[in-house]
């Protein structure tokens, strides 16, 4: 048995935040966003809204979708920096909103890369027999971790959540090859350095907005570009197959001009990897989850086809996963 992904599902705040609404908040233009990001809008949680509630309506949805009961979810995990506490985790909030009682929950700290951890870490416990069901989530709520006097940052994420149901499939489906990375030396490319055990919510730290992302984006661009690309070209290696073989290509949405250098350094054409980053930004976690969702809704993708997904992230970490649907 493989472990494969039988649903998905995704859902995002109806709040839009505009390059227009953006050039009344900083010192930036449209034209600058678009050219150097590709973005042309993102999606932004209202005050009152939080991570958790946009997990559990994709997370829904993905469950519909797989005809299973609710029961025959086994583990939950949810990818996110962005969690609506500290404690308990944004995943056993989830679990409790679905009523999803027979799992363990928790959640993953990988930055953008978080849905690669997840799927990766449910993969061979499926895999092996250990379980049978697990429910995969990307989840953020990043515009409420944005300094938005900081115009270098500010201007690339948004918020939404992705899900997906996996379970076991036969055994030329489902995930062929899959890993993950980090390099803790890079942790200053993408950090928030307040509001933890370290520094705490001192005035200080709120004065600075330490407790915000700071982001080191013209270094994060070359590490992103050279670790995506690296690893997808292991996930084929691996598995025999070559970039013609593969249907969609699903990069982490991080920017337009990293996702161009990927397929360039990968050779893949334009029209075989996906781009959503003009109407939702950079959504971390969920930015992969999300673009898998509309994928399969619109047909993009359909049984048999061979996906290759990648991520990278803060801390830094990334990922590869190749799958046949
Ligand atoms: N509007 C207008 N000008 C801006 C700006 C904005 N929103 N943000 C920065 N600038 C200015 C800078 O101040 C700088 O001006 P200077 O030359 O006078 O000093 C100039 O634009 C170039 O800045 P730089 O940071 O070198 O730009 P860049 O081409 O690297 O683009 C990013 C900035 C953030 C768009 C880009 O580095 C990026 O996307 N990096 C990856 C980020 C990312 O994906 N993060 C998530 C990883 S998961």
């Amino acid at each position: 048995m493989n472990a494969g992904i039988i649903s998905t599902g995704h859902d995002y705040p109806d709040g839009v935040l505009t390059n227009a609404d953006l050039e009344k908040l900083v010192e930036t233009s449209d034209e600058w966003i678009t050219t150097r990001t590709g973005i042309k809008q993102r999606h932004k949680a209202a005050d009152d809204e939080y991570t958790s509630q946009f997990g559990v309506r994709a997370a829904q949805k993905a469950i519909d979708r797989a005809n299973i009961s609710i029961d025959d979810i086994e583990i939950i995990v949810c990818a996110t920096t962005t969690p609506d506490q500290i404690l308990p985790s944004t995943g056993c909030l989830i679990q409790k909103e679905l009523g999803a009682n027979n799992a363990a929950a928790m959640d993953v700290v990988a930055a953008c890369s978080g849905f690669l951890y997840g799927i990766t870490m449910v993969e061979s416990m499926i895999r092996t027999g250990q379980i049978k069901h697990a429910l995969v989530i990307g989840a953020e709520v990043l515009t409420k971790y944005v300094d938005y006097s900081d115009r270098s940052t500010c201007v690339i994420f948004g918020d939404g959540a992705g899900a997906a149901i996996l379970g076991p499939v036969a055994e030329d489906k489902g995930i062929l090859a899959t890993k993950i990375m980090s390099d803790g030396r890079y942790d200053e490319q993408l950090f928030a350095p307040g509001g933890g055990s370290r520094n705490g919510w001192t005035p200080e730290v709120l004065e600075n907005r330490d407790n915000c992302f700071k982001m080191r984006g013209n270094e994060l661009f070359k590490v992103a570009v050279r670790s995506m690309s690296k690893v997808s070209k292991e996930m084929l290696e691996k598995t025999g197959y070559t970039v013609d073989d593969v249907k969609m290509v699903i990069p982490h949405q991080a920017n337009q001009r990293i996702t161009d250098a990927v397929a360039s350094r990968l050779k893949v054409p334009e029209e075989k990897v996906y781009s959503n980053i003009a109407e939702h930004g950079n959504t971390s976690a969920a930015s992969i989850p999300i673009a898998l969702d509309e994928c399969l809704r619109d047909e993009k993708i359909v049984e048999g086809d061979l996906v290759l997904m990648t991520a990278f992230g803060g801390g830094v970490t990334w990922g590869g996963t190749l799958v046949r649907f």
